[in-house]
């Protein structure tokens, strides 16, 4: 078998709501999650053990780390199917660490399904879920890898109503901001679900306006935790033809929702600022 790919695409949480908290401490969510087309690349070769290096902009402190959740996916995956854990991995780290964009947990994800087909195993589709929920609460909705609603803490899905065309710009100002950290600066109180029309919506205006009724509740913890979020949300929300902006997961990672594709790599274009990764495209809507 010579060498295989997959990629492990941005997750942007259009809005979070934290809707109640366990009894050992997670908490339950209620998320729309889609997903945008930049993403980190996970490939593998034959070699008689399993590795992992890491290259690109975003490697530096992921580089030898033994527990990489890619890793822990791999070992996971080959414990399960009975077949010894090999390959050769190389993840390309196009996507800021630790930024609310599910970086971390899109790999494992890529790496359960990339391992699958490597070394042609069968995993039933519910025991890979679970696997991956095992891994953490954002892997289940990247395996999947199309918009969702998650609930529960994260590993329950349902399917998004449809979305529209629409562009979307990324934003991450520089800091790395704990998931953890985050969840704990909260002040506690809860919000109702949400509730999503079926049929979706008729554009990105409608998507924007109807999404200004919901909200992300990890924001106000991650500013008081990262002051410069406000910066990107600032710079976003002034950025012509912005229809919304708000922070993704615990963030530091903005988004900004536009018209179209074209739109958001304009606005991206004129947000260039020393320190800050900036993206434009659009969100995946197949
Ligand atoms: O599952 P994952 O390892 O990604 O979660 C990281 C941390 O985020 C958890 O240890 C927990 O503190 C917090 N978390 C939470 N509720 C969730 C998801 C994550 O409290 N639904």
């Amino acid at each position: 078998m010579t060498m295989l790919s997959e990629r492990a695409s941005a997750k942007i949480n259009l809005y979070l709501h934290v809707v109640g908290r366990r009894l050992d401490g997670y908490h339950r969510l209620d998320s729309l999650a889609v997903f945008a087309g930049a993403a980190d690349t996970l490939t593998v070769e034959p070699a008689a053990a399993l590795s992992l290096a890491v290259t690109g902009p975003f490697a530096a402190g992921l580089d030898g780390e033994a527990d990489n959740l890619v890793l822990r996916a791999a070992r996971a995956l080959a414990a399960q199917a009975g077949v010894p854990a090999t390959g050769r991995l190389v993840l390309e780290k196009n996507l800021p660490v630790a930024s609310g964009i599910g970086g971390g947990s899109a790999d494992a994800a890529a790496a359960l399904r990339l391992l699958g087909r490597f070394w042609g195993v069968d995993v039933r589709r519910e025991t890979l879920a679970a696997i991956a929920a095992a891994l953490g609460a954002d892997v289940p909705v990247c395996l999947i890898g199309r918009a969702a609603v998650m609930s529960g803490i994260g590993e329950i899905l349902t399917p998004a109503p449809p979305l529209p065309p629409t562009g979307m710009v990324l934003v991450n100002p520089g800091v790395a901001v704990a998931t953890p950290a985050v969840f704990r600066a909260r002040d506690g109180g809860f919000s109702a679900p949400a509730v999503l029309p079926a049929e979706g919506w008729r554009d990105a205006e409608s998507l924007a306006a109807a999404l200004q009724a919901t909200g992300n509740d990890l924001e106000a913890p991650a500013l008081r935790l990262a002051p410069a979020i406000a910066d990107s949300l600032a710079a976003l929300r002034a950025a012509p033809g912005c229809l919304l902006a708000r922070m993704s997961g615990s963030g530091a990672t903005c988004f900004g929702l536009f018209a179209d594709a074209a739109a958001a790599r304009q606005a991206a274009g004129g947000l260039q600022h020393p320190g800050w990764w900036v993206w434009g495209g659009a969100i995946n809507t197949g």
